[in-house]
């Protein structure tokens, strides 16, 4: 049985023929075949299909390659505009390809030593173009939840003021960090992972136009500290995840310095529109973080999961984990940056900066600049779109490529929250456009996130089209 699992002539049969259908499957994507972008399904109906199939004794590779994709998401289809989640360039997964075969699980340099010098180069090439300078260091990820907790690990052991890393945390003053009231959920987790609780975790609240409110930064400051906490950090979001929103970052950065205070952005999302020219000004302040956390899975056109962690002093990136490990790490506990599994929750870790540098190669600069700025521009299309149609609205004016709006049939006297809730059920069972919900204020709506640069105005019509419709069937069953 090994030898035929390790067959060679065999692994090129089938990756041939799965090389086809992967290509047929983006063709029909690209030419918008009709197709449930998310195949209608019940949990325990797909446990059911997969258990039943397990029993199966015929197997067949291509067959339940074929199966996977249909029962998948279709994130390549333009009529995907669910999750922030990229469809991405297919070089780029067909080199995670190639990083799965070859292994090089990336510990230490010795486990990986291209892929090390590979995530070095992208680091620094990410790292110039956010606008951090030559002292700028950092790593690698699987995911941004760990990057978040990574990079504030640094925060906690640099700005406690103690050696917190090797004593545990002392009994004197709580630790706290100031977050905006609509920070990703991996925040609040990691500080609650870092022993803060829910008083360490000081949420400020944002303005109308869903950004951190700057305005009441210093009035929470003080009061947290009359409370006896000790504010260590301030996050910003670079944008939120659900809105879209960019926080005031000049002016955060400015309150950070003030207090002595780490800045982290977590610009999981929207950081690396940093390198683009017409949105820019969106992060501006992002070069004063002290840290900064980007997804190349999210706007960056690179297979989940690859994110960066950037510390614009880079020493501080081996603050995070003074963990010894001896039959790792150089003598004494030394780090040096090539040992990677120093710095980051995991050891063995994927080959994760292989695939973007071979993006970085294949099409340059130019190809993250053009997605980030068609999804963006297409994201304020849609925007126009709604605020012309009548009966719809906009939950606040999108920064980027997250829009979020809901439809108000003429005199609907009903719950308009009951009715958008709803009309995305229906959205759900109809399956040809995939779209999520949120909360904004308490209020639902209905959320987009563009991610597909080659979703079209027309088919951001239809979907609107649909949702009038859906939601003008359903208003007469709850009108108040
Ligand atoms: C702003 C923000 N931060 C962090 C995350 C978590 O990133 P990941 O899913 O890569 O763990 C997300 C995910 O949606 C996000 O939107």
């Amino acid at each position: 049985m090994l030898n035929h699992a390790f067959d060679p002539e065999e692994f090129r049969r089938e990756g041939h023929q799965l090389v086809d259908l992967l290509a047929s499957y983006l063709e029909d994507c690209r030419e918008e075949k009709p197709m449930a972008v998310l195949p209608p399904s019940d949990p325990e109906a797909m446990v059911d299909y997969w258990a039943n199939d397990m029993k199966n004794p015929g197997f067949d590779l291509q067959h339940f390659y074929g199966t996977l994709i249909q029962q998948s998401n279709h994130i390549h289809h333009p009529h995907y505009m669910g999750h922030q989640v990229v469809p991405p360039a297919p070089l780029a997964a067909l080199t995670e390809l190639l990083e799965a075969l070859i292994n090089n699980g990336m510990a230490i340099y010795e486990m990986g030593p291209a892929a090390t010098a590979i995530e070095r180069v992208v680091l620094r090439w990410l790292a110039e173009r956010i606008g951090f300078a030559g002292q700028a260091d950092g790593i690698l990820t699987s995911g941004g939840s760990a990057g978040n907790l990574t990079a504030l690990l640094a925060a906690r052991q640099v700005k406690c003021g103690y050696n917190i890393w090797d004593e545990g945390v002392r009994a004197d003053k709580p630790l706290a960090i100031m977050v905006s009231a609509e920070a990703h959920y991996s925040i609040s987790r990691a500080a609650r992972i870092m022993g803060m609780g829910e008083t360490g975790i000081v949420k400020v609240p944002v303005n109308s136009k869903m950004q951190l409110d700057s305005s009441l930064l210093e009035e929470i400051y003080n009061k947290s500290s009359r409370q006896g906490l000790k504010v260590i950090a301030l996050v910003g979001n670079a944008c939120s995840t659900s809105t879209g929103t960019f926080d005031p970052l000049e002016e955060m950065a400015d309150f950070a310095v003030k207090h002595g205070l780490w800045f982290h952005v977590d610009g999981a999302h929207g950081g690396a529109a940093a390198m683009t020219e017409k949105y820019r000004h969106l992060c501006s302040g992002i070069e004063r973080a002290d840290s900064v956390v980007i997804d190349f899975h999210k706007m960056m056109l690179t297979p989940a999961l690859t994110t960066a962690v950037l510390f614009r002093n880079g020493g501080y990136s081996y603050e995070t984990f003074a963990q010894k490990a001896a039959y790792l790490l150089e003598g004494n506990g030394q780090k040096p940056w090539f040992d990677g599994a120093g710095r980051t929750l995991e050891c063995t870790k994927k080959m994760l900066g292989v695939k973007v540098y071979a993006l970085i190669r294949l099409y340059g600069d130019q190809l993250f600049r053009e997605y980030i700025t068609t999804t963006f521009d297409l994201g304020h299309s849609l925007a126009a779109i709604i605020r012309k149609k009548e009966g719809f609205e906009l939950a606040v004016e999108p920064d980027g490529n997250i829009v979020c709006f809901r439809f108000r049939p003429v005199h609907f006297k009903g719950n308009i929250n009951t009715l958008t809730a709803s009309v995305r059920k229906k959205l759900l069972e109809d399956a040809r456009f995939y779209v999520v919900q949120t909360s904004v204020n308490g209020q639902t709506y209905l959320r987009v996130s563009l991610m597909n640069p080659f979703t079209t105005i027309q088919n951001l019509d239809t979907m609107l089209q649909l949702v009038k419709t859906l939601a003008e069937s359903l208003a007469g069953s709850l009108n108040g």
